[in-house]
């Protein structure tokens, strides 16, 4: 039987599918993509202690915040802030969220397409033989084809938007309910595999072990951007979700485990990574390219590669898929509920719309690429204004929103609802939210639009 709330709104049925949603939206290519990269970059665990300083200090009340706005309004990311705050300024901040919305899934969807090719790839037993340099042209030339890439970021928007043209019971949260599982099964072999490959103590002491002379403040900044990011806050995906949690459940325990989650997987797949890099004698601080170009290099060589290479990459895949739905769900919530169009017609005109601006991304990278804007092309463009500006200004005023709008009782009502919370942690998570969390995401805002120098 279909559970739903008085309004006829949709919820999620249990807890675990909760978890699983909000766990699934934050563990993405964010995680797997991205983190190990950047970690590499700035050196390492010193890079990976402030992010967790961070993750704790302010991404985990930011992402109890916006489940509080979500949960309390029962609407989308625009509506939730027309409904709490009525005419007043606030209501932007969902606009600003639907804009990110947009640009953030036109890329993501463009990256994932190729780690779906790299699915492909890999059953055909396509890296094998290569030498490094035929690997890293291997990617180049096929990110910047007009074709291949395209279709392969069609393709997966495509199955974005049929799990969520399903709803959110029988869409989002049957779909999360297998995949994010599968991806905790792959990411645990995965990681025997590395663990266990002769020299692999190497990469687990470059994880592990500190050295905070290679930390730069553009490295701390990074850190807080990418916190960000990973727990998909910011932008209304937690605010969207939110608003299908039931009132009896427990907003702060969920926050906790997702937060938990999340930060797990991306140490996992740090693991996954950096011990089988080092193993085979390979630099670290390979940038993006590290997981399309040095790990196939890495599978190539170790026992048993083929299958590695294929469960990594699916790895890869899943992850982006359970992300990507949350972050359409944003834009099809939005346009269901404002501007009224049925939830199939609006999954269509969304997916359609993001689809394409998807597409001019992909090929930004190759046929476009003389189409730049201080030397950005589209899809760099797309990335830099949602995590340099929309992000954290998201972040920015949906934790002021919490800090000084959205009242003491209220807050303490909805943690309530379903959960406790002492006096003392109600007083320290306002003071995060209020001063710790807009303080230090200005900061990264000016720094990252160039108006602070650290
Ligand atoms: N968190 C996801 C990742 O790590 C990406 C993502 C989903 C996201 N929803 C978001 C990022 C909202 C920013 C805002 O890959």
């Amino acid at each position: 039987m279909s559970k739903q709330s008085k309004k006829g709104r949709a919820e999620f049925s249990s807890s675990f599918g909760v978890i699983a949603a909000a766990a699934g939206s934050a563990v993405g290519l964010g995680n797997i993509w991205k983190f190990p990269y950047i970690t590499g970059v700035y050196g390492g665990a010193a890079f990976l202690f402030v992010y967790l300083g961070f993750i704790l200090a302010i991404g985990l009340p930011v992402m109890l915040s916006e489940f509080i706005i979500g949960r309390k309004s029962h609407r989308n990311a625009f509506g939730a802030f027309k409904k709490l705050a009525p005419k007043s300024l606030w209501q932007y901040i969902g606009i600003l969220g639907v804009g990110a919305a947009f640009m953030i899934l036109a890329f993501y969807g463009v990256v994932a397409g190729w780690s779906v090719d790299y699915v492909v790839t890999a059953l055909s037993n396509g890296f094998a033989d290569q030498s490094p340099d035929q690997l890293a042209v291997m990617f180049t030339s096929f990110i910047e084809s007009p074709v291949q890439p395209v279709l392969y970021q069609l393709l997966f928007m495509v199955l974005t938007g049929a799990i969520v043209m399903l709803g959110i019971k029988d869409g989002i949260e049957r779909n999360v309910k297998v995949m994010m599982p599968v991806l905790v099964v792959i990411i645990i072999i995965l990681n025997i595999r590395a663990v266990t490959l002769p020299g692999a103590g190497e990469g687990l002491r470059f994880l592990f072990h500190p050295d905070f002379s290679k930390l730069t403040g553009e490295g701390v900044l990074s850190a807080l951007g990418h916190a960000f990011f990973s727990l998909s806050l910011g932008m209304g995906t937690l605010i969207t979700y939110g608003s299908y949690i039931d009132k009896k459940n427990n907003l702060l325990n969920t926050a906790v485990k997702v937060t938990i989650a999340d930060t797990l997987i991306a140490i996992l797949a740090g693991v996954a990574i950096f011990p089988a890099v080092f193993a085979f004698g390979i630099e670290p601080s390979s940038g993006p390219g590290l997981v399309f170009i040095t790990l196939p290099n890495v599978f190539q060589q170790m026992p048993g590669g083929y299958i590695f290479a294929i469960l990594f990459f699916l790895l890869l895949t899943v992850a982006a898929l359970t992300s990507s739905i949350s972050i359409l769900e944003v834009v099809v919530a939005y346009f269901h509920e404002e501007l009224k169009l049925k939830r199939k017609i609006a999954t269509i005109f969304a997916t359609a719309l993001v689809a394409l601006l998807g597409v001019i991304c992909s090929l930004s990278m190759g046929i476009f690429k003389d189409y730049t804007f201080y030397d950005l092309n589209f899809f760099d463009l797309l990335d830099w204004i949602s995590a340099n500006l929309l992000l954290p200004l998201g972040g920015l005023f949906i934790s002021l929103f919490i800090g000084w709008k959205f009242g003491r009782k209220k807050i303490r009502a909805e943690i309530e609802n379903g959960g406790s919370i002492s006096e003392l942690m109600l007083s320290g998570f306002i003071f995060l939210v209020k001063f710790i969390a807009p303080i230090a995401i200005a900061i990264v805002f000016l720094s990252g639009i160039g108006l602070l120098k650290i």
